[in-house]
This record gives structure tokens, sequence and C-alpha cells, in this order.
């Protein structure tokens, strides 16, 4: 999208080609099916339009984190398999059995409330369990899963589809112990399960660092989020040749003023002018998603220009080498000439995730779908 043409402020620019090409350069790599997972609106991405991207691409499942989640995907006409991994209420349970969405069963507690309500339907509420093979998050401990599907099954009405663990370890470091002792404990669980012949049809691990750099975390199905959306499954190495960027956070210049030598900027002037400066300002803050932390810089004609002063609310100045007009675009994550500011660097000025990088870019920025415009 050019500027001219933008009619907002600030946007969020999201390439589904690229969404497509890394699911299928993901499945190709990990040789398995693949559950998407599209919580927290498919990480800020949109999720309707990113669920059905990976599903014509080749997913076969999806995976969110609350059952409000699974609903804005039903109501936009997706009847894919969604698995919802977090915390249920009862009336979301109800809800849950009438919309065939699955739901995770991590205690002896879930076991009774499911059962309980899809008895009362008359219906069955299928389910992935959980188990914690070293998270420490939500499921039972491996030695409480047979014990967890046998109650399931005399309670009744609880179809266990799935099981299901999550590595703590696998983005952060090469083949760390932890890493092993998870699929070691994953395995076990699996080998008791198929023993007592109640071993369920899916049995999943692994993310989107399992699915490019672990074959055996791979199981049935890789779980994977991040990757298809462009971003790099492993800290520790470079972004991976066999992905392609999917985000461009862009911006408008709202003005640019030649300000005086001495002359304070932004709240707590921090930073003052030692000679006339031209400082551009942005409506772009940390309302937005723009974090409120030294050291950030943006692109303006293909260059880097520095933020300048404490980020506001909604919005930031920059200094710039000479003055530009009103409107010029501005690229805070993506390509611009030679230069690129990608999530990775991002990851160490923002000293966070890429996940938490992109879910935060508030909704007030609009996400634009370029490709899809293209093709009508
Ligand atoms: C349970 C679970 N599985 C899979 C994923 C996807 O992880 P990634 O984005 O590393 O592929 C997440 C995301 O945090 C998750 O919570």
């Amino acid at each position: 999208m050019d500027t001219k043409s933008s009619p907002f402020p600030t946007w969020v620019e999201i390439d589904l080609n690229a969404v497509a090409y890394n699911t299928r350069a993901v499945l190709k790599i990990a040789g398995a099916p693949m559950m998407a997972v599209v919580k927290s609106n498919a990480y800020g991405f949109g999720a309707p339009q990113i669920a059905r991207t990976v599903l014509d691409a080749g997913a076969g499942q999806l995976a969110v984190a609350r059952f409000g989640e699974a609903r804005v995907l039903r109501e936009a006409g997706i009847t894919a398999p969604v698995l919802v991994f977090g915390m249920v209420t009862q009336p979301e349970v109800d809800e849950a059995i009438a919309q065939e969405v699955t739901l995770t069963l991590h205690s002896f507690e879930t076991a009774k409330q499911f059962a309980q309500r899809a008895n009362a339907a008359g219906r069955q509420v299928r389910v992935h369990l959980k188990v914690d093979t070293g998270f420490g998050r939500l499921g039972v401990l491996p030695e409480e899963v047979i014990g967890l599907v046998r109650t399931s099954y005399e309670l009744g009405g609880i179809t266990v589809d799935g099981i299901y663990s999550h590595l703590a370890m696998a983005d952060e470091a090469p083949d760390h112990p932890v890493t092993r002792q998870q699929i070691e404990r994953f395995s076990g669980v699996l080998d008791s399960l198929q023993a007592a012949g109640l071993r369920p049809r899916w049995a999943h691990l692994g993310n989107s660092a399992a699915a490019f750099g672990l074959p055996a975390a791979r199981f049935d199905m890789v779980r994977v989020g991040t990757a298809l959306l462009g971003m790099k499954p492993f800290y520790f190495q470079p972004f991976p040749t066999e992905l392609q960027r999917v985000i461009r956070w862009k911006a408008q210049v709202a003005s640019c003023r030649l300000l005086p030598a001495g002359w304070g900027v932004s709240y707590g002037h921090e930073y003052i002018t030692v000679a006339p400066e031209w400082i551009a300002t942005l409506p772009v803050g940390y309302g937005d998603g723009f974090r409120r932390l030294p050291g950030n810089q943006v692109l303006i004609e293909g260059q880097r220009a520095p933020v300048v002063g404490r980020v506001c609310n909604d919005m930031c100045m920059v200094r710039l080498p000479h003055a530009v007009p009103a409107g010029t675009e501005v690229v805070l994550i993506g390509r611009q000439g030679g230069e690129e500011i990608t999530t990775d660097e991002l990851i160490d000025r923002w000293h966070t995730s890429q996940a938490d990088i992109v879910s935060s870019i508030n909704l007030r920025v609009p996400r634009v779908y370029p490709s899809m415009e293209r093709s009508g």
C-alpha cells in the first residue's frame, strides 16, 4: 500500500501470501500434519484471516487459548477442528459442546465438569488431555494420565481425541536437557497408554522450534504458531531462509518542524536539541504497542531515524537530517529501501519475545491485507 492511499495515521500490513508460503514450508520441513495456533487474535494478525489462509495451505486443525476465540472462528464460518488450550467456564463448556469445539482436559475437576455438562446435553465433548511434562503451567502429571483417561470414560460424555504437552526450552537453547526430558516423559506416557489400549488419535508436543529442528518432538502433529507468521523459531539462530516475513507496521509523518537549539522534546525533557534540529512527530505511541523504551528507531526515506525523547501514549518524535512532508511513509517494522527493522531486532531492544511484540500492537491500529486487495 502506498501512503497516499492509506486512510490511516498508522496501520499494520499483513501479507497473507507469505502466511500461506510459510504454512507450506513448515509442513514440508516437519513432514507431519499441523495444528495452527491462532490464539490471541492470531498474535494480533487477525484470527479469521490467518485461520482461513493456513487451512487453505494445508493445516488440518486450529488452536486458540480461550473459548471466546473459538467462537469468533465459528462465527466466521470456520468449521475445522479447534482446540481451546485454556480454562473454560461452565456456560462456555455448554457452548463448546454445541459448537463442536475441542476442550483441554487438564485435571480431574475438568473431567467431572465436562462429563456433567455433556451428559446433561446428551452429547459428547471432545477433548485433548494436557500432560505437564515440565512446563509447570497446566495439565496432570505423567503418572496421572492413565487414571484421568479411565475416569473420563467412566464418567461418560467425554471423547479423548488427543493428548499434548508444551515444551519450555525448545526455542531458547539447542538440544537442551529439559527438552530431551520432556520428550522422554511424553513418549513414556504414550507407551503406557498404548499398552493399556487407551492411546488417543492425536499426540502432539512440538511448537515452531520442534517443527524446524526437533524431529523427536513431532509425534502425530506439530502445533505451530509464530513461524507461520514469519517469526524465527529459535532465539539462538538467524531467521531461516525457508520463511518469509509477514508483517509491516507503518505510519505517516504527522508534522515535521525545525525546533530551535535547546528545545526540550516530550515528557521529562529527556531529549533537548543541541542545535536547530528537524523533529518529526509520528502518530504512534505506547498505546499502540510501540514500547516506551530507549533506543527506538524507525525508517524514513529508507534511512534509520532515532526516536528522541520519551514515547507518549499516541505519538513519538524522531530526529531527521532534513525536512520531510507530512504524510511521508514511516516504517516501524519491515523493510524500506535497503534498510529493515525486524521483530528479531526488537526482541533485544524491548527485552521480550516476538509473540509479545506483535500481540501487543493495539487493535486501534488497523490491520490491512494487501494480498487480499490485490486478488480482489
Ligand atoms: C500450548 C501451545 N502450543 C503451541 C504454541 C505455539 O508456539 P510457537 O509460536 O512457538 O509455534 C503455543 C504458543 O505459545 C502454545 O501455548
